[in-house]
């Protein structure tokens, strides 16, 4: 998510003459191998490991797949999810119906097989955007159409809240392909309303853990900010509590003990939440160890529905992005992360115990006991993996650290002590399954100055992010020293192109902006999801999905499969395992930028949204869905 403050959605505005200085600035700089290899691919120089043929760049109302593939709507927001939920009336929303039906901002997509043609597909719900949610909330203003907080509601705070968490649905595969199965006792609705959800793991039971409705710090109700997240080899899901801060308000007393914690998490903006109307508990001033509570990774087991929901607290408090996880070859798991916000860390969490693939109930537990990791990327392309113990180095009382509790807490503050490596905002962090390779999505960094590059974040006012490649030695994802090398910069191939507008012509569509989620294949390849926010007419093209070659000559070349519409962004890519089907979250459509969308040229609303994406009826607000694709000729996608 472009990660505004309520506040900002609705006054955000896109500074053209900044961005455009930006990516000027930035051109000079890159260094940008993927389009200027392009014409090495149609030259025939050496084969693609992709065989479809790329789409353009450009930005309209719906979206767009390569030649021989088709994308179905499977799921959207409001889709009934729970056996007897009410059909989608989004003029007579409730927070009861909302958490039986498919929530807002679909993220992050786990397949989960079950049987040969059976499966759970398990859904992020990120965040919600009330303004495209619910009628009447915006009036006219000298700036503008901005938001009138006097007809936000605190009922619409609750379906806020109920829109949020996690949709677990059962898919069948029949003659006509994955279908969702209406009335399977797996599905599943969690939310950040009233789902209860366990504490396991160094923090659990702490003091700083307690609340008034939790006296002992070890239940919180709901997840929020479900961003993106991983699937474990014992067929449970992971997801990734990122943006939390954005949900929190008020002042702490003076003194308090919480002050730096939170200020090192972004937490402390004074003026209101607006989801204190529903929960008291949003207001640090009322209950200041609830932002304490959220930021972890949360496990649910999708194959049992009355389980609950723990967060693992032993693999860190950050901005999770994921959690993707690799079995080494010891057996032992490593779960990759990504803190995403500008010069935040990389980290990893490796496992005490071993994974058994004979016996699931002695995996359930595995994630809480283990070694959390914070990443130093060195100039001469080693990168050592920094742990992060109590009563290690500086994890000291001297530094405010009495426990592990503390260390995982504060694991930002612990991080920065070790010496990590302070990146251009770490989004998906992917272990490819069997090579030794992980992918580091850097997003971008427009705050990093030129006094700040080092070899691993190479460019000042980095507006269009990279890719970094680590290698685990010997394929040992547990070793504490890795390698690491740039695969890719992402940007424009000529400067004429940078700080256009939208649909500008390029010589090749395989360049991007704003790497961010990605996906490996049934064989082995790198797919990438991009997120520009606002800043899309950087690039001039909506977020898509890129098909990236990782070796051989064609190495970093790249080629766009799929394109979202205007004001969207593309999350969650997941193949299934037989490589025939590609689930796509289409998230937030008609929501970023569409001022610079020259058809429309404002803000959007319910009443007037840039798209009416995926219904295109009069009476329907855009609807954040899930897309299944599939090729027409049945065989692997790409
Ligand atoms: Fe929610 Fe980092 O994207
Ligand atoms: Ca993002
Ligand atoms: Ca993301
Ligand atoms: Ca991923």
């Amino acid at each position: 998510m472009a990660g505004l403050p309520f506040a900002d959605i609705v006054t955000h505005r896109f500074g053209r003459r900044d961005a455009l200085k930006a990516a000027l600035a930035t051109s000079a700089l890159a260094v940008l191998p993927s389009p200027l290899r392009a014409a090495d691919v149609r030259a025939g120089a050496a084969s693609p490991s992709f065989e479809f043929g790329e789409i353009s760049h450009g930005v309209d109302e719906t979206h767009h797949v390569a030649p021989g593939h088709d994308a179905a709507i499977l799921l959207r927001w409001g889709d009934p999810v729970l056996p007897g939920a009410p059909a989608f009336d989004p003029m007579r929303q409730t927070a009861a119906a909302q958490e039986m039906q498919f929530g807002y901002n679909c993220d992050y997509i786990g397949f989960i097989p079950i049987s040969a043609d059976r499966a759970l597909l398990c859904v992020n719900h990120e965040y919600t955007i009330p303004q495209l949610m619910f009628p009447g909330l915006m009036k006219s203003s000298g700036d503008g159409v901005t938001l009138d907080p006097s007809a936000y509601t605190p009922e619409m705070a609750q379906i806020e809240l109920a829109a949020h968490g996690v949709s677990v649905i059962e898919l069948r595969r029949d003659g006509a392909g994955w279908a969702t199965v209406a009335d399977s006792r797996f599905n599943r609705r969690v939310s950040c309303r009233s789902t209860p959800i366990a504490i396991s793991g160094p923090a659990a039971g702490h003091d700083r853990m307690k609340t008034g409705a939790d006296p002992a710090g070890r239940m919180v109700t709901g997840t929020m900010n479900n961003c993106a997240g991983g699937v474990t080899p014992w067929g449970t899901y992971l997801t990734g509590e990122e943006n939390f801060d954005q949900y929190f308000r008020g002042v702490l007393p003076e003194g308090h003990r919480e002050t730096e914690n939170h200020f090192n998490y972004g937490i402390g903006a004074g003026g209101f939440s607006r989801f204190s109307l529903a929960q008291k508990r949003f207001d640090v001033s009322h209950e200041p160890n609830e932002p304490n509570r959220f930021g972890w990774i949360v496990e649910i087991d999708p194959q049992n529905p009355l389980s609950t929901p723990r967060k693992r607290t032993a693999l860190g408090r950050f901005k999770h992005e994921g959690a993707e996880t690799v079995i080494n070859p010891d057996g032992r798991i490593v779960v990759y992360s990504g803190d995403d916000e500008t010069f935040q860390y990389v980290y990893k969490f490796v496992t005490k115990g071993r994974y058994d693939p004979r016996n699931r109930a002695a995996n359930v537990d595995l994630l809480d006991d283990g070694t959390l990791y914070a990443a130093r990327f060195d100039a001469d392309g080693s990168l050592t993996w920094l742990p992060l113990i109590f009563g290690h180095g500086p994890l000291t009382a001297e530094n405010g650290f009495a426990s592990q509790a503390d260390v995982v807490i504060e694991a930002r503050k612990a991080a920065t002590l070790m010496g990590a490596t302070p990146m251009d905002r770490p989004e998906d962090v992917q272990p490819h399954p069997s090579n030794g390779r992980v992918y580091v999505m850097l997003t971008n960094n427009t705050r990093r100055q030129a006094g700040e590059i080092d070899a691993a974040n190479p460019r000042a006012v980095n507006t269009f992010g990279h890719i970094v490649e680590l290698v685990a030695p010997d394929g040992d994802h547990a070793a504490t020293t890795f390698r690491w090398e740039i695969l890719l910069r992402c940007g424009s191939p000529s400067v004429g192109t940078v700080g256009a507008t939208y649909n500008p012509v390029t010589s090749a569509n395989g360049w991007f902006g704003s790497p961010d989620n990605c996906a490996i294949d049934a064989d082995g390849r790198l797919w990438v999801a991009t997120d520009q926010g606002a800043a899309w007419g950087q690039t001039g093209t909506a977020d898509g999905l890129y098909a990236i070659e990782t070796d051989g000559a064609l190495r970093a070349t790249s080629r766009m499969f799929f394109r979202v519409p205007v004001g969207a962004e593309l999350c969650g890519p997941c193949f299934t395992p037989d490589g025939r089907a590609l689930f796509l979250s289409i998230q937030h459509p008609a929501a970023d930028g569409t001022r610079d969308y020259a058809p429309f040229g404002r803000d959007s609303s319910f009443e007037n949204p840039a798209t009416r994406w995926p219904d295109f009826q009069p009476d329907m607000p855009p609807r954040p869905s899930v897309v299944l694709v599939t090729r027409h000729d049945g065989g692997r996608i790409g």
